[in-house]
């Protein structure tokens, strides 16, 4: 939510990039953009541009951090000092990219299996180059596409998007403008084999009504977000086994 005028952001029930109330931006995701990764993605949703990169699972370092019984999971998300029209100039962590890695590390903590790598730790870095709403969100999405072309054995394919309100609209896939001055912004991550919540956060005030309706619009735009993801992967399948025929 933000300052200044507040522009009308539905007119004739059409959003002011003419999407409609529960229509998804544009997304394009690849497997394989970081080489040095051992699993890696870059999505483009909407204007943002964000890469995701594995690393992993490897020794947990420092020593007094490892876990004997299970792999720890570090998570950088990170933008890019151009990555939008606010100043990023001033470079490390604030207090916004700690929260949205913490949120971020606690949905991946749920669907990998890290009692299979005792004492190791998995990195994850989610690099926005540019920005344009619902990072956070674009940002799980594609990690979960990382950590599934690192191999790393996962319960679900999480997936994460927004949903917001507008007057008495509730509108899905938040760009910017419509983050700045909606008057509610709940973004969510879903595992969409067993339907779990992984993150839900809230900023503004949604009733009961709305966040149940709220999470029905999640659920069903996961189906072509989810689908995306898993066309992604098999399509870096596809191209690393044409690569051994030949
Ligand atoms: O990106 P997300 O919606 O998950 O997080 P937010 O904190 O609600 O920020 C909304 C948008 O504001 C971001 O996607 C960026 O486009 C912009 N923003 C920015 O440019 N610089 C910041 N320091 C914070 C937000």
């Amino acid at each position: 939510m933000g300052g200044g005028e507040k522009p009308e952001l539905m007119i004739n029930g059409k959003r002011l990039d003419g999407r409609l109330a529960d229509q998804l931006r544009p997304i394009k995701i690849e497997v394989g953009a970081v080489k040095n990764a051992v699993g890696s993605s870059y999505i483009e949703w909407g204007n943002n541009k964000i890469l995701a990169a594995v690393y992993g699972p490897k020794e947990a370092l420092p020593k007094h951090v490892q876990n004997p019984e299970k792999a720890i999971i570090k998570c950088r998300y990170q933008m890019s000092p151009f990555s939008s029209l606010e100043d990023h100039g001033r470079t490390g962590p604030n207090r916004r990219s700690t929260e949205i890695s913490k949120v971020t590390r606690e949905v991946f903590e749920n669907v990998v299996l890290v009692e299979q790598f005792p004492g190791s730790e998995i990195d994850l870095y989610i690099e926005v180059l540019q920005a344009d709403g619902g990072t956070r969100a674009a940002g799980i999405t594609a990690a979960s596409v990382a950590l599934a072309a690192s191999g790393i054995p996962m319960t679900d394919i999480p997936f994460a998007v927004s949903v917001g309100k507008v007057g008495t609209d509730l509108i899905l896939d938040l760009n910017k403008i419509e983050d700045n001055y909606s008057d509610a912004d709940m973004p969510i991550a879903i595992g969409p084999r067993t339907g779990e919540l992984l993150l839900l956060q809230m900023d503004g005030i949604l009733t009961r009504e709305e966040v149940k309706r709220g999470v029905e619009m999640v659920k069903k735009a996961g189906e072509s977000i989810s689908k995306l993801q898993s066309d992604a992967l098999k399509a870096s399948y596809e191209k690393t086994i044409q690569k051994y025929q030949k």
